[in-house]
């Protein structure tokens, strides 16, 4: 059994991909596996939290014991984001959101046509920033980069520009880390300190990530 270093304290953390829908039966969305969110959430409850994990479409069981909420689009996660975030004492968004969705949703299949289709995608909501700025109820935040290179600065780039309290990064250049693996390695950065954690399983990475987040609530 681990030390009850997060009891009485609830922790609400994004996973998995979303699906941005084009028409009633497309969408557009990425590989995320929802391991490493998955992971997070087990840690949590491990360590004696009340865990809400907002979660895309994944294949991996959610951990027992945890309130799982079940989204599919960047629009729901933020709403659902929005009504937990405040009861939160953390949140964690590891969930790899689509950065684009279609500006239009069509409301009937769309039928096969020329050789060239041209689809105008708009911007989805930076979920974790709108967290990070919550001027009531804002939980400690902390995100995720998934980065190919100069991944110190770009971490810390987010670090500051998405408003957060602690980032983890890894490099996902590094073959068998990161997306869809059971391994990674993170870099985890605060405003004026960094921790390398070194290759692990997501599990016991995840574990290392909530202990340190319990040390600073
Ligand atoms: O900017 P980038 O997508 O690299 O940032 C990654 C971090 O921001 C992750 O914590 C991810 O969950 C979060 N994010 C978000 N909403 C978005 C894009 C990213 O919450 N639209």
């Amino acid at each position: 059994a681990q030390p009850q270093l997060l009891a009485g304290k609830t922790i609400t953390i994004t996973a998995g991909p979303t699906r941005e829908p084009l028409d009633p039966v497309r969408f557009i969305s990425n590989h995320s596996s929802g391991k490493m969110g998955y992971a997070l959430a087990q840690a949590a409850l491990s360590l004696g939290a009340h865990v809400n994990l907002i979660s895309g479409p994944v294949t991996i069981t959610p951990p027992a014991g945890a309130n799982v909420i079940q989204i599919q689009s960047a629009q729901q996660l933020l709403n659902e984001s929005l009504l937990l975030a405040p009861l939160s004492d953390v949140f964690i968004g590891c969930a790899a959101v689509a950065d684009y969705r279609a500006s239009a949703v069509a409301d009937q299949k769309m039928k096969k046509q020329g050789d060239e289709l041209i689809l105008t995608l708009v911007k989805n909501p930076d979920v974790i920033a709108a967290i990070a700025n919550l001027t009531e109820g804002r939980p400690y935040t902390v995100g995720f980069a998934a980065e190919t290179q100069d991944v110190a600065n770009y971490a810390k780039g987010k670090l500051s520009n998405k408003n957060l309290d602690m980032i983890c990064a890894n490099d996902v250049s590094q073959a068998g880390l990161g997306f869809n693996s059971d391994h990674n390695a993170l870099t985890l950065f605060w405003l004026t300190e960094q921790k390398d954690l070194a290759i692990e399983t997501k599990s016991a990475l995840a574990l290392s990530v909530m202990t340190e987040v319990a040390k600073r609530l």
